[in-house]
């Protein structure tokens, strides 16, 4: 029984090192439930220590509930055991590479730091009291406001306040919706093949199926989403992610028609609809049927992910479904939230993404310069927009064999047979935001001399 105390680091004090040791083995499984301890005398013996130190420690763990002590029967594990999550041994932290080109995050040395301070400064200072309470299980009105009026500048969407839901980042307002619509008697919904990998997991995590209808060159096949028995779709019709496509306009007809007439909805992903180079962004698709499209938009990719704050617009009838299945579980700190309203309302956001949007396009440019000459066989494919292209790579095992050399000489992109339901076509997918501005040109360089020994390779 005293085996697991013999690597004690008293460092701490003994009483310290005794709890955290019994702590320790019992979450790990080496006590099991019912296993009855030394008496303290017993202990205090073995350990050379005061006995009265043995007698607090067990206090302190009888009063944690890692243990019980009933007069007659000694101290004991436990049955039910407090909710200690076991060290997470198997959580490495994420690879860092010298050139970066996964894509998913922007350019973290972008943030406007002190822009945003001086938002958290002004919000704070006007805040009411209720701030910094419970508040709207939507989202703050202020926030609602700012978003409303944002998402019809900027990407057309016909929002009003009160149908605008704030979560912590889309992926937790995918959760959200899902249980909501399964809650709602929905049994299927169809993704997009290929797509993000976390799109259909959360999917079926909250219970529903899956079905995938294929991307072509004009985006999202709606005439097969009718051979499926879906009511929903999850779809990323102004950037298809990760091909990187946008929906053809009749397409995008097509697409609100099928929801009317499966009395379904359509789940818009607009991830970074902001960020189109050749032409004014094409608004959401959302505006053609604001009852029939859930529009979701992220501050991920404009702003950071870490700020962890999302949105989503719901037709009116699933307003209700949804704030009550998301209630409790709003995720965005009120402050954040005020934060970023003001970040809106001064007009700060609009001047980010302008500013981000002309850094991204020269690094799109200049990714599809060196791409051109460096390795003339790979086409760098998507429209002009968002912060990652793809590159298709039509002869088998040769996305492994890239990935690898390029992990191995620190560069990293992922893989595109990853996003496909049977991994059936190969290709790099290429990220070009993540890089700080002084680091980009560095980390390009470092591709070109790769790619050029790839092309040297392949030849
Ligand atoms: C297609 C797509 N949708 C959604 C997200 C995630 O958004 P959030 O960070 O708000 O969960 C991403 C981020 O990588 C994305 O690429």
């Amino acid at each position: 029984v005293l085996d697991f105390l013999v690597d004690l680091d008293p460092a701490g004090g003994r009483q310290a090192a005794l709890e955290e040791g019994v702590r320790r083995a019992i979450v790990a499984g080496r006590l099991t439930a019912g296993t009855r301890l030394p008496s303290t005398r017993a202990l205090a013996k073995e350990l050379h220590c005061a006995r009265a130190t043995v007698v607090a420690a067990y206090e302190q763990l009888v009063a944690e509930g890692f243990l019980t002590a009933e007069r007659g029967a000694g101290t004991r594990v436990a049955a039910v055991q407090p909710l200690v999550t076991p060290p997470a041994t198997d959580l490495r932290p994420p690879s860092t590479f010298a050139a970066d080109f996964r894509p998913g995050e922007p350019d973290n040395s972008s943030f406007p730091r002190a822009q945003w301070l001086a938002s958290t400064r002004r919000a704070l200072a006007r805040a009411p009291d209720d701030l910094f309470g419970y508040g709207d299980p939507r989202g703050t009105h202020e926030l609602r406001v700012a978003l409303a009026s944002y998402l019809g500048r900027a990407r057309a969407v016909a929002a009003d306040p009160s149908r605008i839901v704030v979560f912590g980042g889309f992926a937790h307002a995918l959760s959200v919706l899902a249980d909501a619509l399964r809650h709602l008697g929905l049994g299927e919904v169809a993704v997009e093949d290929p797509a993000l990998p976390f799109h259909p997991s959360f999917l079926r995590r909250a219970g529903l199926s899956v079905a995938t209808v294929p991307v072509d060159d004009q985006g999202l096949r709606v005439v097969d989403l009718r051979s499926t028995a879906a009511r929903a779709v999850l779809t990323t019709p102004a950037h298809q992610y990760p091909l990187g496509i946008a929906l053809a306009p009749a397409r995008r007809t097509a697409l609100v028609e099928w929801a009317r007439q499966s009395d379904g909805w359509v789940i818009e992903d607009d991830y970074d609809g902001e960020f189109r180079y050749d032409r004014q962004p094409v608004g959401a698709v959302q505006s053609l049927d604001p009852e029939r499209v859930i529009y979701g938009g992220t501050a991920s990719k404009s702003l950071g992910a870490g700020l962890h704050i999302a949105w989503l617009v719901v037709p009116d009838v699933l307003l209700e479904p949804l704030v009550e299945t998301a209630r409790w579980r709003v995720g965005v700190s009120a402050v954040e939230q005020a934060t970023l309203a003001d970040f809106i309302a001064s007009g700060r956001l609009d001047r980010h993404v302008r500013q981000m949007r002309l850094a991204y396009r020269r690094r799109r440019d200049t990714l599809a310069a060196t791409l051109q000459r460096a390795a003339p066989w790979m086409t760098f494919c998507g429209i002009s927009a968002g912060l990652h292209g793809t590159v298709p790579l039509v002869e088998t095992g040769r996305e492994r064999e890239i990935l690898t050399n390029a992990a191995r000489r620190s560069i990293g992109m992922h893989p595109l047979s990853a996003h496909y339901s049977d991994g059936r076509a190969e290709g790099l997918v290429l990220g070009y935001s993540r890089p700080s501005g002084h680091a980009f040109s560095g980390a390009l360089g470092r591709l070109d001399r790769f790619l050029s020994d790839v092309s040297v390779q392949s030849s």
